[in-house]
């Protein structure tokens, strides 16, 4: 881990944080979805950590599965072209869907899902996200029901989230120094 830690400038969100966070919303979405078994639907890679932890602090029936999405372009910047790289195994028509997403950075990524998810007629669709990130003076495109926390808009890594698929293990979320970058 120590060699991962060296490349990190700035804690952003603690450990201890980030559990406060995930057992709030757990809280919340449990008042929410009582006798309702909703379909927590994980946005793979990102989200992989948050929903499993998630999905422990949710106090009601609940199932899980998980799409893999991958945006065109680079890997810092999201393009908002979104390609299918694993659909879903369970049918949605009829399910309380819950997105479970790590980042909502312009949210192209999930008004894209929200719109391809809405065509298999699901009882209810609502996006909960771990982190948005907070841009001045800008929206994103969609509005989570359910937010964890906001963050500078800097990139972040950790909790799932990576630079070029490293850092997801990191167990808090912090900034990369700038001679990480590859
Ligand atoms: P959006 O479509 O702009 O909302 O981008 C969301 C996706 O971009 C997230 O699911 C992440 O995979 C990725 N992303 C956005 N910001 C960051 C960041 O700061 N660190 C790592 N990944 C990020
Ligand atoms: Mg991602």
């Amino acid at each position: 881990m120590e060699e991962l830690h060296q490349d990190i400038s700035d804690v952003i969100l603690t450990e201890e944080e980030i559990r406060e966070v995930v057992s709030r919303v757990g809280a919340e979405i449990s008042a929410d979805y009582a006798g309702k078994n909703p379909l927590i639907v994980a946005v793979l890679r990102g989200a992989f950590i948050f929903t499993a932890d998630l999905m422990r602090a949710i106090t009601v029936p609940c199932s899980v599965d998980f799409m893999a999405v991958s945006s065109y372009g680079d890997s810092v910047k999201s393009s908002g072209v979104v390609r299918i790289v694993k659909d879903l195994d369970t049918k949605v028509e009829g399910r309380h869907v819950i997105i479970a997403e790590d980042i909502l950075d312009s949210g192209l990524t999930l008004s894209y899902l929200i719109k391809l998810l809405r065509a298999r007629r699901p009882a209810s669709i609502e996006v909960a996200t771990f982190a948005v990130k907070d841009i001045q003076g800008k929206e994103p495109a969609i509005e989570p029901r359910y937010v964890g926390t906001h963050v500078p808009n800097e990139f972040i890594v950790g909790y799932g989230l990576d630079y070029a698929e490293r850092y997801r293990n990191l167990p808090y979320i912090g900034v990369l120094k700038p001679e990480a970058y590859v």
